[in-house]
């Protein structure tokens, strides 16, 4: 198989990317390990940032997120006995939209099947093979069980946070950052009327929760947890008298119902540069992640492809490969004020394992600081909603 760029992993990345280059005339195979259906039925964040949803309007994926998203355009920060809101779009005049990234996944996918792009899902084990040479490729295992091999122009990593793409840079060729946190988040859907129109973000002394939304019947949330919670010790009841413990702490009360879905979530901080290796180029989590607290995941990796797209049709249109160093510059600078924003938020509302009072009431002063100011409120509504692109 020929084509002018291979795409291993068909999450949002990947396919925003082969949807972003057919555009433009370039031709792509994308490639995933997981079925379409595994893909739509993994819980992600659920949070847009403005130029997300252009990208996704403006490109002609789907104006469904307009229509069946919800406009956040602001949320509360609790704490210290109450709460504040953060009004984002008084701010910066931007908002956010909640939307499930399952369901970017999904409006993206029908947009690559109805303009008919090559996209195979629950395809087995993908290699990247002569990625610095001219005419890298990947090989796997089809559907069917029969060996596949695609040689292009450029080959792109947008295989997720446990990326094999990313592994196949030699370690002399590339730098890892990290930062590991000593808690995680235990995350849930409940069938339950919500709690409140935006989301809160919840600091107490038992430690951090967030309320979020679905539908008007659907509600997701997460409280912070000990990385090695067992999901299976927590009833229903132990996980709502804790989430009412803590937003009870600064006047909430929140709507109960079943829960329907329990997950522990990682939280870890990494990146890893350059973000190309000869023809081959990393996008969204094989490339970095962040905590989720500030829902930057899926927003980095659009942002990520949009700068990707815009390169390769340069190298390709121009043949000239070398335009392609601008891609990490250009990329990595939002993606580490993104590792900014994501650690920021994290350590500011969490609580560590070993912290002290002191430390409490000095987290309290600066979320006091943030939402009494207005250039501190400013600050947070640019990040949460999204930096101009670069
Ligand atoms: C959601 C997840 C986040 O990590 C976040 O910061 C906000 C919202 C969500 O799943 O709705």
């Amino acid at each position: 198989i020929r084509t002018q760029v291979g795409i291993v992993g068909a999450g949002p990345a990947g396919l925003m990317l082969s949807h972003l280059l057919a555009r433009v005339g370039i031709d792509s195979v994308a490639v995933d390990l997981r079925s379409r259906r595994e893909i739509e039925e993994t819980h992600r964040a659920g949070i847009l940032e403005q130029g997300s949803v252009e990208l996704l309007v403006e490109s002609g994926v789907s104006d469904r997120v307009l229509r069946d998203g919800h406009e956040h355009a602001g949320i509360d920060l609790a704490f210290g006995g109450g709460s504040h809101r953060i009004d984002f779009h008084g701010l910066t005049g931007a908002a956010t939209q909640l939307y499930p990234q399952t369901d970017v996944f999904i409006d993206l996918a029908d947009a690559r099947k109805r303009d008919g792009g090559d996209v195979r899902f629950g395809v087995r084990d993908v290699e990247v093979v002569d990625f610095t040479s001219d005419s890298p490729g990947m090989r796997f295992t089809d559907a069917d069980g029969r060996a596949q091999e695609v040689r292009c122009d450029y080959l792109v990593g947008a295989d997720g946070s446990r990326s094999a793409c990313r592994y196949a840079v030699p370690e002399t060729a590339r730098r890892q950052y990290f930062r590991e946190y000593p808690f995680a988040w235990f995350g849930i859907l409940a069938e339950a009327p919500p709690s409140a129109p935006e989301l809160i973000y919840n600091h107490s002394e038992r430690g951090f929760a967030l309320i979020s939304q679905r539908t008007e019947t659907l509600q997701r949330m997460y409280f912070q947890c000990d990385p090695d919670t067992d999901v299976a010790d927590w009833s229903d009841d132990r996980i709502w008298e804790e989430l009412q413990s803590r937003l009870g702490a600064n006047g909430y009360t929140l709507h109960e119902g079943p829960i329907t879905s329990k997950t522990v979530l990682p939280f870890r901080s990494f990146v890893q540069e350059p973000m190309r290796h000869g023809r081959m180029l990393l996008a969204g989590d094989a490339a970095h992640t962040v905590p989720p607290t500030g829902a930057k995941g899926l927003n980095l990796a659009l942002a990520d492809v949009r700068v990707l797209a815009e390169e390769l049709e340069r190298a390709i249109t121009k043949s000239d490969p070398q335009t392609l160093d601008d891609y990490t510059v250009r990329a990595l600078s939002r993606v580490w004020r993104a590792q900014h924003f994501s650690y920021w938020m994290t350590t500011m509302l969490h609580r560590l394992p070993d912290a002290t009072d002191f430390d409490v009431r000095r987290q309290v002063g600066e979320l006091e600081t943030i939402s009494s100011s207005a250039a501190g409120s400013t600050f947070l509504a640019e990040g949460y909603t999204g930096w101009p692109n670069s």
